[in-house]
């Protein structure tokens, strides 16, 4: 060493040593392969993209783009702006019954279902949810010492109330319920809905409804959250139903002693939803230039299209909502030996076990073009028909 110095020495820094357990803890691995991949290979017939294949509506970029020269880059008021919430406000007043509820306008619902378990849960309290779930309902919880607990919903992915009840402790807390769902598609009956909030007024259990795929939903849209005016949180995205993933929007709606707590905990860490996109929703509220019902209808018809192609040779449920199907692997195959396969056969799947504690299954996204879908559809139903080599 050239220069000698007088301080004790120490090791080098060494940046895996300082990762705490709550990050290594956290498992991406399954979703990051299907994304190496998928960067890998020519022209893949992509199927795992969780997000439409369509471009934010021109009215709407057009009412962001006028924000931002008008100058609306600033930091909002935390809970966001007053000309948003006061009319989705009211709409959540208007579809739910509720009487006086809170709301925040959020970054994106996924902001929401972190500050949501943030003000709600203490280390140790339970946190039910659907299995197979959205990936964050089983994080989430670790981060902050609670219990994510999945219920199995196999092999019809319905909510079987004896199953919720029978996972039910005395530290059960939140029940999250998920409609239209990620990854299976399923849309909750009136009756599943009215089972939960039952099951959830007994135990005393805060319900998360995450409704971020609610406008695509291929018949009328339920959801619990009337039935539960005091104890339901409220979640609604941006994200899907106005191909505006990238722009992080949401908002929750729930009672206004919890929200008043989100809000809080959006101050330090969210801070705002970003300010030109809150002022470009005011455009879905003070014209009517955005109409997706063409763009629904398009992925209605898609639904249809994948169904009838694999329905006679894949176990798979006819799904109701979102853009999502959750077949089960061929020839007795784990679900991530038949993403392998399909990997190379140029098309990008899910396997099952990135949302389940299963690998029993695969997550098909038909939020792409009918060409791709088409493509998509011959190669599975090649891979179910030849049967694998042991
Ligand atoms: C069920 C579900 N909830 C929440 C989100 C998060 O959406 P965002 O944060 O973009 O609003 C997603 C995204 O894939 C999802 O599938």
């Amino acid at each position: 060493m050239a220069h000698a110095t007088n301080q004790t020495p120490t090791h080098a820094f060494n940046p895996l040593a300082a990762i705490a357990q709550r990050a290594l803890d956290i498992d991406a691995s399954g979703i990051r392969k299907v994304f190496d991949l998928a960067a890998k290979l020519k022209d893949p017939v992509n199927l795992s993209i969780g997000q439409p294949d369509f471009d934010v509506p021109e009215a709407i970029k057009e009412r962001a783009i006028r924000a931002i020269t008008e100058g609306k880059n600033r930091y909002t008021p935390t809970q966001g702006i007053a000309e948003l919430i006061e009319p989705l406000r009211a709409g959540v007043i208007d579809s739910t019954g509720w009487r006086d509820p809170g709301l925040i306008i959020l970054s994106g619902t996924s902001g929401g279902i972190m500050l949501a378990m943030f003000a709600a849960l203490n280390p140790g309290d339970e946190v039910l949810f659907l299995d197979p779930y959205f990936v964050m309902y089983k994080h989430l919880p670790k981060l902050i010492g609670a219990v994510p607990v999945p219920v199995d919903t196999y092999p019809d992915f319905r909510l079987h109330p004896e199953r919720l009840e029978a996972a039910i402790t005395p530290k059960t807390k939140m029940l999250i319920l998920c409609s239209p769902n990620n990854p299976t598609g399923i849309t909750l009956s009136a009756a599943e809905l009215q089972a939960a909030a039952a099951i959830a007024r007994r135990h005393n259990l805060l319900v998360l409804s995450d409704e971020i795929y609610d406008a695509f939903c291929y018949q009328q849209h339920q959801s619990i959250a009337p039935l539960l005016p005091e104890q339901c949180i409220l979640l609604k995205g941006y994200s899907k139903t106005y191909g505006m993933t990238g722009w992080r929007l949401g908002y929750a709606a729930g009672p206004k002693a919890i929200i008043e707590q989100m809000i809080k905990l959006q101050q330090y860490t969210f801070v705002c939803a970003p300010a030109p996109v809150q002022y470009a929703a005011l455009e879905l509220i003070q014209t009517h230039r955005v109409d997706m019902r063409p763009y629904i209808d398009a992925y209605r018809h898609k639904r249809d299209r994948l169904i009838s192609g694999l329905g006679d040779l894949f176990e798979i449920n006819s799904p109701g909502g979102a853009f999502y199907a959750f077949p089960k692997a061929p020839h007795g195959l784990t679900g991530s030996e038949f993403c392998a396969r399909a990997i190379d056969n140029n098309l990008l799947l899910i396997p099952g076990n990135v949302f389940s504690n299963r690998d029993t299954h695969f997550r098909i996204s038909y939020a792409t073009s009918d060409d791709k879908l088409d493509r998509g559809i011959e190669i599975l139903r090649q891979l179910a028909q030849h049967t694998p080599s042991a």
